[in-house]
């Protein structure tokens, strides 16, 4: 029995390939490579000495789908395959609702036909709008996303929810990631955005290798310690091991769950750029720009739900997270691509 792991090219994927094959389960990756490089698998395959099965496709092609399914013996699914780009979503909503909801409709039937019906799916703190309660925990009420991007989780939740609700075989796990960044402490796989980058720390790691001149600070006027907002940063290892954690929780026959994966703990913008320049002794030049659009002030969990259900708690503190995204960053100026 194997584990499908879709979108497990990308940055989230790849390190929880990493961390499912140290836990000794099988990996079969699916994805269409739209935001990511086969490359990434090689350096999985690389760090561990085990061997990924990849198949290149879209999951909102069915039969290419289908023929996965019929030669694997897939026993769950990890569901990170999407688009997730929150202004390209702006500008292109349809390609994000076709992609994000009609292809995890696909998967969805395809996984039932096949008997295959326990899914973890990549959900967001996005989910909860601006929250009405700090710190989030999991009964705090879903909100209005600013984006057709946090639509797709908020809306995808609910289907995957009913699809559980209306059949009880399925085991459905959403999992709310807070702000995952860092790298694999190896330096060789990490987070390799397209163009300039929309998130702040990929952001910070070209100005520091000399691709960007300068952080722009979106706001400074926020309701916050030093008015730039705030958020819960998590690194992309202990995110990995969380899908590793979960799994086990839906081999238990887990019904529906919900887990915020966070650290609990929230870092401003301006946090960051001390934490970076401290952790990597290198300079970041900034300068305060105005709020951007959709925004809010403050964004962190309370993390003891996965704690207490699934025994998962982030191991990394706010320097690893730099020194690992910078160290990714210095090795691989252009990602994979080198
Ligand atoms: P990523 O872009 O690096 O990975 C997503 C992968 O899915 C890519 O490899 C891409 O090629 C693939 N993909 C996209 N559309 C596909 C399709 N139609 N068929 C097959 N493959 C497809 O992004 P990531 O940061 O690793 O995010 C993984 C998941 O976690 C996404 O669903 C994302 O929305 C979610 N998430 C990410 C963050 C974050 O800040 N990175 C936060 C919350 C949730
Ligand atoms: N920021 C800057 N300058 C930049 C980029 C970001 O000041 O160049 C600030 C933002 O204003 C925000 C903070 O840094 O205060 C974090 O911004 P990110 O863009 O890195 O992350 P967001 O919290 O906006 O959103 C991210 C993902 C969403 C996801 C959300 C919660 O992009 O997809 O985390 O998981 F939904």
């Amino acid at each position: 029995m194997a584990i499908l792991v879709t979108g497990g090219a990308g940055y989230i994927g790849s390190h929880t390939c990493v961390e499912l094959l140290n836990a000794g389960y099988d990996v079969v990756v699916y994805d269409n490579l739209a935001n990511s490089s086969e490359k990434s698998l090689a350096r999985v395959e690389a760090l561990t000495g085990k061997k990924v099965t990849f198949y290149r496709g879209d999951i909102l092609d069915r039969a290419r789908l289908e023929e996965v399914f019929a030669k694997e013996d897939l026993e769950c699914c990890i569901h990170f395959a999407g688009l997730k780009a929150v202004g390209e979503s702006v500008q292109k909503p349809w390609e994000y609702y076709e992609n994000n909801i009609s292809g995890t409709l696909t998967l969805v039937d395809v996984m039932r036909k096949h008997n295959c019906k326990n899914i973890i799916f990549s959900s967001s703190a996005t989910v909860y709008g601006d929250p009405a309660e700090i710190p989030i925990t999991e009964n705090c009420p879903k909100g209005q996303c600013t984006n057709p991007y946090g639509w797709t989780k908020s809306m995808l939740e609910q289907i995957l929810t009913d699809i559980q609700k209306a059949d009880p075989e399925w085991n459905v796990i959403l999992l709310r990631y807070f702000n995952p960044i860092g790298a694999h402490q190896s330096g060789t796989m990490g987070e390799n955005p397209n163009g300039i980058p929309n998130n702040l720390m990929p952001y910070i790691t070209q100005v520091a290798v000399g691709k960007l001149q300068e952080l722009g600070v979106f706001g400074n006027d926020y309701d916050t310690p030093d008015g730039t907002g705030v958020r819960d940063y998590i690194h992309v290892v202990d995110l990995a091991v969380g899908h590793v954690k979960a799994l086990k929780k839906i081999s238990e026959k887990a019904g529906l769950c919900i887990y915020n994966l966070g650290t609990g703990h929230g870092y401003s913008v301006l946090d960051i750029v001390k934490n970076f320049e401290a952790a990597n002794d290198i300079q970041i030049p900034y300068s305060i720009k105005p709020r951007r659009a959709g925004d809010i002030a403050t964004c962190y969990c309370d993390p003891s739900k996965a704690k207490e259900e699934l025994g998962w708690e982030a191991a990394y503190g706010i320097r690893e997270m730099c020194a690992d995204s910078w160290r990714w960053q210095k090795n691989n100026p252009n990602g994979y691509e080198d």
